[in-house]
């Protein structure tokens, strides 16, 4: 997940940056030294073990899992912040800041960003095995024919799930909030204009 190549005492916690797995570097990070040891052991001079221990074919894709979970961690973190900025503007009465709001609609979509993400850190993180040092994901792959296809009909079935969604959002917003009110409650709605 942290992308250490070298095993080392006092491993560095490096965010952002992007992993060369050929030189076994990141690139371009922020490093903050002995953080890795903290947070993996409690013990800012205790000994992370590196990629570089692990025999290539037991690796999992260090891109993406790296990547991956980054993007949560940054997008959790951020969204920890929007919460403090939104208690903090309620309290002091500056709610009709736009930015503010621009933050809260994106708040929204990075959880959910965040939470697939999340899930790409364990799925692929977990890679070449399907139970850990018993069996690995290759010879777990059914020999059932077809799989394929079930695979296809899904896909093909949330696409048309979404396209619809997004018609019958546009419907609305069309219509309007108060149309589509009073379709269902005639026309004694009393709410003003
Ligand atoms: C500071 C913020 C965060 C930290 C430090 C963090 C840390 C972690 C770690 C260490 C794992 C891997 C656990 C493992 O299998 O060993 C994980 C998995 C995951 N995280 Fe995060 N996370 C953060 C934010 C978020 C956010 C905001 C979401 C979603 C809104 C999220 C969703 C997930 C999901 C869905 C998984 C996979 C769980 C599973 O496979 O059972 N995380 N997270």
């Amino acid at each position: 997940m942290e992308g250490l190549f070298e095993t080392q005492r006092g491993a560095p916690l490096t965010i952002g940056g992007w992993p060369d797995v050929g030189a076994g570097e990141i690139r371009y990070g922020i490093e903050i030294p002995k953080g890795l040891s903290l947070l993996a052991k409690h013990d800012i001079n205790a000994e992370v073990m590196g990629l570089n221990d692990v025999p290539p074919r037991d690796r999992p894709n260090v891109y993406i899992v790296r990547t991956a979970f980054q993007i949560m961690v940054g997008f959790g973190t951020a969204l920890i912040g929007i919460a403090a900025w939104y208690w903090a503007s309620r309290r002091w009465r500056r709610l009709d800041n736009r930015l503010l709001l621009l933050a809260l609609v994106a708040s929204g979509f990075m959880g959910f960003i965040a939470l697939e993400a999340g899930w790409f850190v364990t799925e692929v993180g977990r890679q070449p095995w399907v139970i850990y040092g018993v069996m690995r994901t290759e010879d777990a792959v059914t020999p059932v024919p077809g799989t394929a296809n079930v695979l296809y009909g899904f896909s093909l079935l949330y696409v048309v799930l979404a396209a619809t969604l997004v018609w019958l959002l546009l419907r609305l917003r069309h219509r309007g909030p108060e149309q589509a009110h009073e379709h269902h409650s005639g026309s004694e709605s009393n709410v003003s204009h």
